[in-house]
C-alpha cells in the first residue's frame, strides 16, 4: 500500500518534470551553451517560476529580448541588478571585482549578443561569476539583461544587441540623467506590440 502510493507519487513527479522539461526544450529553438565549457546548458535547471512569460517564450525561440529599452520594465531590471550584480560589477556596471559591463569591451565577445549574455548569466563564467539559474528566474535574467544593455555608455554603433530602430534611438547611458523610478513606483512591466514588432 505504502509502496504503491509512493511509486505513484514518484511517477507523478516524474511526469511533471518530463512535461516541463519537454516544454522548455521545445521552446528552446536555439542551442544555449556554457560560456566557459561550451557544453549545452540544461534549461530544465531553471527555477519553476518565471518560465512561461511572453518574454521568456520569445527569447528561448528567437534570442530576442522583449524587455530591451522597454521603459516599463527597466525599473525591475535595475532593482535586480542592484541586488544581484552591482556588488561585483559596480553600481552602474562600471566594474569592481568583476569587469565593467557598461562598455564595448567584452572578455567573452559572445556577450555582445543577448543569447551570449543570457548564457553567461545562466551558466556563469570563471571564478566569482557563478551560475545564476538558482538565484534568478529566466524572466528575471531577461529583465536584468535589459538593464545591463540600458547602462551601456559607449558608441551606440557597437550596441549590436539593439535592432536598428532601437540603435537609432539609443542614447549612451549617463547616470546623472538616470530617472528610473524605484521599482515600487514603476509602471507595470508590459511587453508591447511595438517591442514585439522590433524583431531583428
Ligand atoms: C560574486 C561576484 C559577482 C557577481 C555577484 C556577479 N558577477 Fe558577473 N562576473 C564576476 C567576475 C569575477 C567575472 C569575470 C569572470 C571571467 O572572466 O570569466 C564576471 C563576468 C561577467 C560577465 C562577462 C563579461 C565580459 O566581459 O565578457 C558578465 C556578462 C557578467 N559577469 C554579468 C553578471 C550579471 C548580470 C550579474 C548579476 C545577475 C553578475 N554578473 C553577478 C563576478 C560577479
Amino acid at each position: 500500500m505504502q509502496k504503491s502510493f509512493r511509486s505513484r507519487a514518484l511517477k507523478g513527479v516524474f511526469a511533471i518534470a518530463l512535461v516541463s522539461g519537454f516544454t522548455l526544450a521545445a521552446q528552446a529553438a536555439l542551442n544555449f551553451t556554457n560560456t566557459i565549457t561550451g557544453q549545452p546548458l540544461d534549461l530544465t535547471e531553471a527555477m519553476p517560476e518565471g518560465r512561461d512569460t511572453e518574454a521568456v517564450k520569445k527569447f528561448l525561440a528567437t534570442g530576442v529580448n522583449l524587455y530591451l529599452e522597454n521603459p516599463t520594465c527597466l525599473a525591475k531590471g535595475k532593482d535586480l541588478f542592484t541586488s544581484m550584480c552591482s556588488g561585483c560589477h559596480g553600481h552602474y556596471g562600471e566594474g569592481k571585482i568583476g569587469p565593467g559591463l557598461n562598455d564595448s569591451y567584452w572578455t567573452y565577445p559572445k556577450n555582445m549578443t543577448d543569447q551570449g549574455l543570457f548564457e553567461t548569466i545562466f551558466g556563469g563564467a570563471q571564478g566569482q561569476m557563478g551560475p545564476m539559474y538558482g538565484a534568478l528566474t529566466l524572466d528575471d535574467m531577461l529583465l536584468v539583461m535589459a538593464w545591463v544593455r540600458h547602462i551601456y555608455k559607449d558608441d551606440p554603433k557597437d550596441a549590436v544587441w539593439l535592432n536598428p530602430t532601437q540603435r537609432a534611438a539609443f542614447k549612451p547611458f549617463n547616470e546623472k540623467e538616470d530617472h528610473t523610478p524605484p521599482v515600487e513606483q514603476a509602471p507595470v512591466c508590459k511587453v508591447s506590440t511595438a517591442n514585439a514588432a522590433g524583431l531583428k
